[in-house]
């Protein structure tokens, strides 16, 4: 007992004491980090909207195949970037080419996303023969004939149409198109009853860009207002979302969002980017007849984006998506204009040949610092 208690005993002691509590903290510094997985976008939006993206032919085609795998693992809506606009689906009178179509569809059901058509009437994309006919008959009957053949073929399979883009001008009156000039306004009435009569269950929507400006945001207001008077069912408005990082302010965007819902439509944002580079004359909207020569100073970050303009982009997708979130139960789905910064057509629109990075994956299709402000805002209990 004695010995127990000896000097070079408590030395022992005191060296397997120290000894040890090293060892320990050793472990614990050694234990395998606890690493969060971020959610996917549709995983962390999924109580509140759908989450989508538009897709294009080398998508489709599987060519993209990183881009294939980002649309799988990130959305569950997608919209055909072009393949299902009137110059493709039907290039001539009569002609319609659904093979492309038929591919998206068959995509979308093959990968459980919920798909959108785009879009059965626009000034944009036409074929040129519509624009050839003398006739306002026959220009009505094509019409008729052009929505009516594509919305029966798709019966069933489409959630939702953009039965009519782009029919307003800024200041809110009807745009002068070839439909309007020749056929009135009732073209936007029987494009909607064609539509329906052709596929009952699908939504209809009204789609166009710059719907935060308040002269157009009234045009849009009144345009639906008349066209349900007129006993068209129209179930959503579509704010295409064509931005940048100063504008539309997010009073503009809300006052918006509100507006629309109050008419009893869904709201859809249904081609979200966001433009980091500087506009020609703070062009705004998406008028895609616009073309502007390029220069230098219009096309500043060749590289890469810089670190302050990363994080003003990453800032601004955080505003967005807390507004966003805080109308959840106004928004039914936002869609994102493409997958990633390399296939963006904000680098040829306006100006040809720019590097932009108006989305949330970059060129190799790497999730961004904007990505990951947009899952936070998700997560976050206090938005
Ligand atoms: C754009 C496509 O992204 C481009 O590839 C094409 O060259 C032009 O059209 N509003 C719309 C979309 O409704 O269909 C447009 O898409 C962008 C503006």
């Amino acid at each position: 007992m004695k010995q127990l208690y000896s000097p070079s005993n408590l030395c022992k002691y005191v060296l397997f004491f120290c000894l040890s509590t090293v060892l320990l903290s050793c472990k614990q510094d050694h234990q395998p980090e606890k690493v969060e997985v971020e959610p996917t976008l549709k995983e962390a939006y999924k109580n509140y909207f759908l989450i989508g993206s538009a897709v294009n032919d080398n998508q489709i085609s599987g060519k993209d195949s990183l881009g294939v795998q980002l649309i799988k693992e990130q959305f569950n809506t997608i919209t055909p970037e072009n393949s299902m606009k009137w110059m493709y689906m039907e290039p001539a009178q009569g002609e319609f080419n659904f093979e492309m179509a038929d591919r998206y569809i068959d995509f979308s059901k093959k990968n459980n996303l919920v798909f959108i058509g785009h879009n059965l009437v626009w000034h944009s994309q036409l074929a040129p023969w519509v624009n050839e006919i003398k006739d306002n008959e026959e220009l009505s009957n094509s019409l008729k004939n052009h929505v009516q053949t594509i919305a029966s073929r798709y019966k069933g399979k489409i959630h939702g149409w953009d039965v009519v883009n782009e029919a307003l001008n800024e200041d809110g009156t009807l745009r002068n198109s070839l439909f309007l000039e020749k056929l009135g306004p009732e073209y936007l009435t029987n494009a909607f009853k064609w539509a329906q009569e052709a596929d009952p269950n699908a939504e209809l929507y009204y789609n166009d860009y710059n719907m935060t400006k308040p002269k157009k945001r009234e045009g849009a207001i009144t345009l639906v207002k008349n066209l349900k008077e007129q006993g068209a069912k129209v179930d959503g408005i579509g704010m295409q979302a064509h931005w940048s990082l100063e504008g539309p302010s997010l009073q503009e965007i809300e006052e918006s969002i509100i507006a629309y819902s109050e008419l009893g439509v869904k709201v859809m944002i249904t081609e979200l980017d966001v433009t980091a580079l500087p506009n020609p004359w703070d062009l705004e909207g998406a008028e895609v007849s616009q073309n502007f020569e390029g220069s230098e100073f219009m096309n500043p970050y060749t590289e890469q984006l810089p670190d302050s303009v990363s994080n003003q982009l990453a800032k601004r997708y955080r505003d967005i998506f807390a507004l966003f979130k805080k109308h959840q139960d106004k928004i039914s789905r936002v869609t994102f204009w493409g997958v990633n910064d390399g296939q963006t057509w904000l680098n040829n629109w306006p100006i040809e040949n720019r590097t932009n990075y108006p989305l949330l994956f970059d060129r190799q299709f790497k999730p961004k610092a904007a990505y990951h402000s947009v899952i936070q805002v998700a997560k976050d209990s206090t938005l």
